[in-house]
């Protein structure tokens, strides 16, 4: 039976007031009297534990919140960000290294957050995964994740530099040989590179001769400096700015000092297919393509690219030619010029991240995100929503979810600055509209605005690190496990409690 209906805002102000009184007699009593907690939910106003997660959908779309508090960074040794928490929305930045633009040495570079989950239906569902979660994936270590069976894992990314600044997740799956993505090589990502459709590129330099910015090895993309973006945001620089918008110089003491999310300024945007998303989000210009208006050469460009006359050249061209609005050689001049300049001003430091985005129709762009970062709390907020049922064969089906369906998530953060492989993970949970799941979902009239306060929450810690090496297929279900011969009939949850203290990390880390 169902004592109190939380959601109700005068159960929860009696309640707080209960809370209060009781924490006040326990705080003014000087004896060893040990007031128990009292059951119930979590009080929606703070996140006490390390994070939470609430489910909301309405009769098209389901939206999941992430709250989680940041880590102190861990990585890269020695260099000044280490320890600081702060909100990475950038990753794998470029900056010139004597000859050309190219990735920070290798002990230097930096690594976005992110927050990641694979979720599958209960019933009918891949083999095991209902009850172990994401741990069916992990075999012999974290390094890959794969199946064992030939099925397909829905598996949500959001990436904190690669995607979060579009308002996008990595929508991708996984089979039984690794991570799906898309693979077609077609345009719009033929812009950078002959094959390979992916949510994401890697751009590399531009070198030749003709114009000091070929010369010198910059960037293929830079900011469109003196653009206007949505929120009245003016783009400031061709590189990476810093917290009071001068040219970012130094990404171990600069980024640490960034807090403020709202601006988008770490993914460049090279392409937008706008009938797919109509809001502006290209921010970038392609050197490339004044370099060859400058110079009327095309051998710094990748090799599908090399022929004026084929339809790939054009569709590029045409496309640079409205965004920059420069289509003669005098003005191609005057900006590379500018960025030349701008560069040599920062004496030579200015950089710009690896990572260019690409927005277009495509499975990999079902998940739309919002992010936030409240800097007084050291608190993520990211956002995820997708329809209840996108049709495709790599996504799990939600569309039970109003009519009690039951959906296993497992969920993963990466915000330590480390490599993939060090991430924080999560017991699998149940999400469904039912009362005793332990992520009740709940029905909106309309996600466009949701009163998440009025949202159920699982508030709850990570996997502690010394355990995971065993949060894998193989060790679940080895004998070296006492929960092995109960590993698909019964929870993780109903042994390993909370306050058990063998798989939890209680406390906020760093
Ligand atoms: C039937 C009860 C039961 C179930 C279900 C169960 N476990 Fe266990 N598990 C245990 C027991 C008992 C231990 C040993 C506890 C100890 O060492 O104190 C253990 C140990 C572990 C350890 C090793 C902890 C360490 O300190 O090395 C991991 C990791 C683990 N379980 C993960 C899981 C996961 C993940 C699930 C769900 C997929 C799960 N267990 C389900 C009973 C269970």
């Amino acid at each position: 039976m169902k004592l109190f209906n939380y959601s109700r805002p005068h159960v929860m102000v009696v309640l707080l007031i209960l809370f209060v009184y009781v924490g006040f007699i326990a705080s003014c009593t000087h004896d060893d009297q040990i007031v128990p907690t009292p059951p119930g939910p979590p009080s929606l106003e703070q996140l006490n534990k390390q994070v939470r997660v609430q489910v909301a959908y309405d009769a098209a779309e389901v939206a999941l919140k992430f709250t989680w508090k940041t880590q102190g960074k861990l990585y890269p040794v020695g260099l000044p960000n280490v320890g600081k928490n702060y909100p990475m929305q950038f990753h794998d930045m470029l900056q010139h290294n004597g000859t050309r633009f190219d990735r920070l040495p290798s002990a230097q570079r930096l690594e976005e957050d992110r927050i990641t989950f694979m979720i599958d239906k209960q019933e009918g569902g891949i083999q095991g995964y209902a009850r172990m979660g994401c741990g069916i994936t992990c075999h012999t270590g974290m390094t890959d994740h794969h199946l064992l069976t030939d099925a397909v894992l829905d598996h949500w990314h959001w990436r904190g530099a690669r995607s979060g600044p579009m308002g996008y997740a990595e929508d991708v799956a996984v089979d039984n040989v690794s991570r799906i993505r898309d693979d077609l090589g077609t345009m719009p990502t033929k812009f950078l590179r002959s094959g390979g459709d992916r949510f994401r590129e890697d751009q590399a330099a531009i070198i030749g001769t003709g114009h000091p910015v070929l010369e010198d090895g910059l960037p293929r993309f830079v900011f469109n400096k003196g653009k206007s973006m949505p929120g009245g945001f003016t783009v400031p620089g061709f590189f990476l700015p810093n917290r009071s918008n001068a040219t970012m110089i130094d990404p171990h003491i600069d980024i640490p000092q960034i807090k403020d999310v709202s601006n988008n300024i770490s993914l460049l945007v090279v392409y937008q297919d706008r009938n797919f998303d109509p809001v502006e989000k290209v921010n970038a210009i392609d050197l490339g393509y004044l370099a060859w208006l400058a110079t009327g050469n095309v051998d710094h460009l990748p090799s599908h690219l090399s022929d004026e006359s084929s339809s790939d050249f054009t569709a590029w061209k045409n496309f640079w030619a409205a965004e920059t609005n420069i289509s003669t050689e005098a003005a191609a001049i005057t900006k590379l010029d500018q960025v030349h300049q701008e560069w040599v001003d920062s004496g030579k430091k200015a950089m710009v991240t690896r990572s260019v985005g690409f927005i277009y129709n495509s499975d990999q762009h079902d998940i739309s995100t919002e992010r936030e970062f409240n800097a007084d709390r050291n608190e993520w907020t990211v956002i995820l929503k997708r329809k209840l049922s996108t049709g495709s064969a790599k996504d799990a089906n939600l569309s039970t979810l109003p009519n009690g369906g039951k959906f296993t998530i497992s969920f993963a953060m990466h915000d330590s600055g480390a490599g993939s492989e060090t991430h924080d993970i999560s017991l699998p949970y149940e999400i469904s509209n039912n009362d005793d799941a332990d992520i009740k979902a709940k029905q909106v009239s309309s996600l466009s605005n949701v009163d998440w306060n009025a949202i159920p929450a699982l508030d709850t810690y990570w996997v502690k690190q010394a355990v995971m090496p065993r949060f894998t297929d193989d060790w679940l279900r080895s004998g070296a496990h006492p929960g092995s011969g109960s590993i698909e009939s019964t929870k993780c949850l109903t042994c390993h409690t909370e306050s058990n203290n063998v798989i939890f990390t209680q406390g906020v880390l760093n």
